[in-house]
């Protein structure tokens, strides 16, 4: 199992690429089985999960081709469709239950594995089942898997979410591109991602329109025409990159995202000192000769603080200079972190569902285990501020939404090695 060597601590400054969103390509790669033509994805991040997904699709189905680089991928249908989603696949991947909106609506039968819970919380897919189930899916679960048939096309129809939920919304939408008639779903998850999704079917014909904050209205079409469409920048790459500039009294400039998409975060981290300047695609940031310390952030659905981030802003307060806090209100059992940065020495104590940093942390390396992927580049950016060595074990969890992480960060100035 690979593992990171860091020698900290270092100043990051100089330029980062930021590569394609994981979460944005993950959702538009499961709607590629809509399609009889081929459709080209651009843009991809080559990071495990788009793997995972890439080798559902083909288990499916799909042809895949790649380009050189492996960024850019042709997906084309074959005669050999299959309907059924492994545990194998899906267990190690969440959204993995994505392929069920496309499967039904397209074919109108599935077995689609259950996800099952995660480290970070239950995670259970109700709101995906009572959403297709209203489009006029069937279904029963068997043996830890979703056996679903529909008779015929979906039906369009008008679903509320109970709940703001990121993969509900997309497989819905998803699933109603080829309904028949009109669906408007309302209290739908806003997420970049989810509009860089409509974005992309949209460009292939689809009837999609955002007619309220957070209302999609789609009109069913018959088929899809083929596209070449190229995914949106990494917000969470973004972020991440931003709190290591700010930790480290770092200048960066962070290229190929829209600032515009982050304006929270971007708030958030001017507030604890950091200097920000943006342009089209572009952002340049400075840390703080001292990080001020920020009470009360929230992790809320998008517009508001991510959760993705939580972690990663959870080490920037420990070096404020002062008193912080953070509420986790949309996972359960998120802080898994803060046992292994308590180990680097920072003075975190949890309450429910907060977190309060006493600050002023003085890091010492140490070695840490990874224990889900935002978690993991907390533990990166901490050991990048600890006096001495740092070792990362289990980085398999950071492998499946960072790419080439080690590298970046050795092209700022970071002391960081693979072991293998
Ligand atoms: C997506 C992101 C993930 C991010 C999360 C929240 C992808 C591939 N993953 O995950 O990185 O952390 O959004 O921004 O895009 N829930 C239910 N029942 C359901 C669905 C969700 O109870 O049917 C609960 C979840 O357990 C969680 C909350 O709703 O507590 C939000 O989950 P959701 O927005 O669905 O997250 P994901 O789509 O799984």
């Amino acid at each position: 199992m690979d593992k990171f060597l860091i020698t900290g601590p270092c100043k990051v400054k100089g330029q980062v690429s930021i590569s394609g969103s994981k979460n944005a390509a993950l959702p538009i790669l499961a709607s590629t089985l809509l399609f009889d033509k081929p459709v080209v994805i651009e843009n991809l991040p080559r990071v495990r999960d788009i793997d995972t997904m890439l080798n559902l699709l083909k288990s499916l189905g799909s042809k895949i081709k790649f380009s050189k680089n492996k960024k850019t991928v042709k997906i084309y249908k074959t005669k050999k469709q299959n309907y059924f989603a492994s545990y194998s696949l899906v267990k190690t991947m969440r959204a993995g239950i994505l392929v069920l909106g496309p499967l039904i609506s397209k074919y109108h039968k599935s077995i689609t594995s259950l996800p099952g819970g995660c480290l970070i919380g239950a995670r259970p897919v109700n709101y995906h089942l009572s959403a297709l189930k209203k489009l006029g899916m069937k279904y029963e679960i068997k043996k830890g898997y979703i056996h679903a048939t529909s008779k015929g096309k979906l039906k369009g129809t008008k679903i509320k979410f109970s709940k703001i939920s990121v993969g509900a919304t997309e497989n819905s939408i998803i699933a109603a591109t080829l309904a028949q008639g009109k669906t408007t779903l309302k209290n739908c998850a806003i997420e970049p991602e989810i509009k860089d999704l409509t974005n992309f079917l949209k460009s292939a014909g689809a009837n999609i329109k955002w007619i309220g904050k957070r209302t999609c209205q789609i009109i069913g079409v018959n088929s899809l025409n083929p596209t070449t469409y190229s995914v949106m920048g990494d917000r969470i790459e973004t972020g991440t990159f931003c709190v290591a500039a700010a930790l480290t009294k770092g200048d960066l400039t962070i290229k190929n995202f829209n600032p515009k998409l982050i304006q929270t975060e971007l708030n958030l981290l001017k507030r604890s000192g950091a200097k920000i300047k943006t342009n089209k695609n572009e952002i340049k940031i400075k840390g703080p000769q001292k990080i001020k310390s920020i009470n009360s952030i929230f992790t809320k659905e998008y517009p508001n603080f991510p959760t993705d981030l939580q972690a990663q802003f959870m080490v920037l307060m420990c070096k404020a200079n002062g008193r912080s806090s953070i509420t986790e209100s949309i996972f359960e059992n998120r802080f898994m972190h803060v046992a292994e940065l308590r180990r680097l020495g920072a003075k975190i104590v949890i309450k429910d569902n907060k977190a309060t940093m006493e600050g002023n942390t003085e890091f010492t390396g140490a070695e840490l285990m990874s224990s889900d992927l935002r978690a993991s580049v907390a533990l990166v950016l901490a050991a990048i501020i600890s006096k001495g060595q740092s070792v990362i074990n289990r980085i398999y969890h950071l492998d499946r939404g960072y790419e080439k992480i080690e590298n970046k960060l050795k092209k700022i100035g970071v002391r960081i090695k693979r072991l293998s």
